[in-house]
């Protein structure tokens, strides 16, 4: 199949790690008899620098005619002051606003090689494979927010509808995994998780009768989540919660390198990113994991071009890769890491394996 997918490098590490995932592509599509077409645009930072605003139109434009997007990470220091108009990160918001992505999956399937790398104990992770499906577009992340010289507010909302269709979206991951959802709230303290907690019932009982719900206020969820993580299959949350809750998750995997995500909409279209940051401390000398990208790369077969054979394909080969010890400098030994160009490698090695 032809497939036109944007590429968004942006910031810090994003350029390596997309230079790392593009060849896996690219060797799935020659294995397979696909042609993709990549084009990169500017985003974040850069697009800062070079546009003067961190979503320029024409990016937009790009994303929202493409397939598909890849996307690396954004922000750093350089454009980290506190008092600046515009901000890497805005461009991320607006282009998942942009293309109505209202439900980011974020798999946590913790690999026995690494289980190792983990701060929790091993006999705790054998078997997790949890999926939380953070709502992204909405919430406090997208109110009005207010600032004066003597306070600030952030504007915290969620309509019936949005929480109806990010439920939805979760439950039918649910239905078509272990039949299992935890829905996240604070419905103790806060308005916007009462209405949550109502709509999401009502929707699991009229429309997933056959899927088990529970419900679970934030904070006890944040401690299960590490004292008893294989308890958990789908996990649908609002927008903050699932941003913290899924950093945390990553320890369980033992690397924030490993987490990939997909972030959808009503239709195929999606951005596909790993759900760590530009980390501008360890920028420009190669040794970012790039597993989380290529693994991101899987989903975006997976989910917007319909090549389920391929996505798993990369999805075994970083499988294999890893228990080869195949680890840059987060996972490995001392004196025994890959670089992300070797890592990205030893996943080719293994396409076929
Ligand atoms: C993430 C990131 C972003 C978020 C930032 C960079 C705006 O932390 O994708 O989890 O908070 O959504
Ligand atoms: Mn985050």
């Amino acid at each position: 199949m032809h497939a036109d997918i944007v590429v968004l490098p942006g910031d810090g590490i994003g350029p390596e790690i997309i230079a790392a995932a593009l060849p896996v592509l690219e060797a799935v599509a020659r294995r397979h008899g696909h042609d993709f077409a990549f084009h990169e645009h500017d985003i974040g930072g850069i697009a800062i620098d070079r546009h003067g605003q961190p979503l320029p139109a024409a990016t937009l434009e790009a994303a929202q005619k493409a397939d598909a997007v890849l996307l690396g990470a954004v922000g750093g220091p350089k454009w980290s002051d506190p008092n600046a108009k515009v901000r890497p990160e805005q461009g991320l918001l607006a282009i998942r606003k942009g293309m109505g992505l209202f439900a980011n999956l974020r798999p946590v399937r913790p690999h026995a090689a690494a289980l190792g790398a983990s701060p929790i104990k091993s006999e705790l992770l054998e078997g997790v494979d949890i999926m939380v499906v953070r709502e992204l577009t909405g919430g406090i992340y997208f109110g009005d927010k207010t600032r004066s010289d003597t306070d600030a507010t952030d504007l915290c909302r969620y309509t019936v509808a949005e929480v109806e269709r990010v439920v939805r979206r979760a439950a039918e991951l649910a239905r078509s995994r272990r039949g299992h959802l935890t829905s996240v709230d604070k419905a103790n303290v806060l308005e916007t998780s009462r209405l949550w907690r109502d709509v999401a019932a009502r929707v699991m009982r009229e429309e997933f009768p056959d899927v088990a719900v529970e419900h679970q206020l934030v904070d006890s969820m944040a401690m299960h989540l590490l004292s008893k993580p294989r308890a958990y299959d789908v996990i649908v949350t609002e927008n903050m919660f699932g941003d913290i809750l899924t950093d945390e998750a990553s320890m369980l995997a033992g690397s924030l390198g490993l987490l990939p995500s997909a972030s959808l909409g009503a239709g195929k279209a999606g951005i596909y990113e790993p759900i760590h940051g530009s980390a501008p401390d360890i920028a420009g000398k190669g040794i970012a994991n790039p597993y989380a990208t290529i693994l991101s790369a899987a989903l975006l077969l997976r989910h917007s071009l319909g090549l389920e054979q391929e996505a798993a394909a990369i999805e075994a080969a970083v499988d294999a890769a890893l228990h080869a010890q195949a680890f840059t400098a987060d996972l490995a030994a001392p004196g025994r890491a890959l670089s992300t160009g070797q890592a990205a490698q030893a996943v080719i090695d293994r396409l076929g394996a």
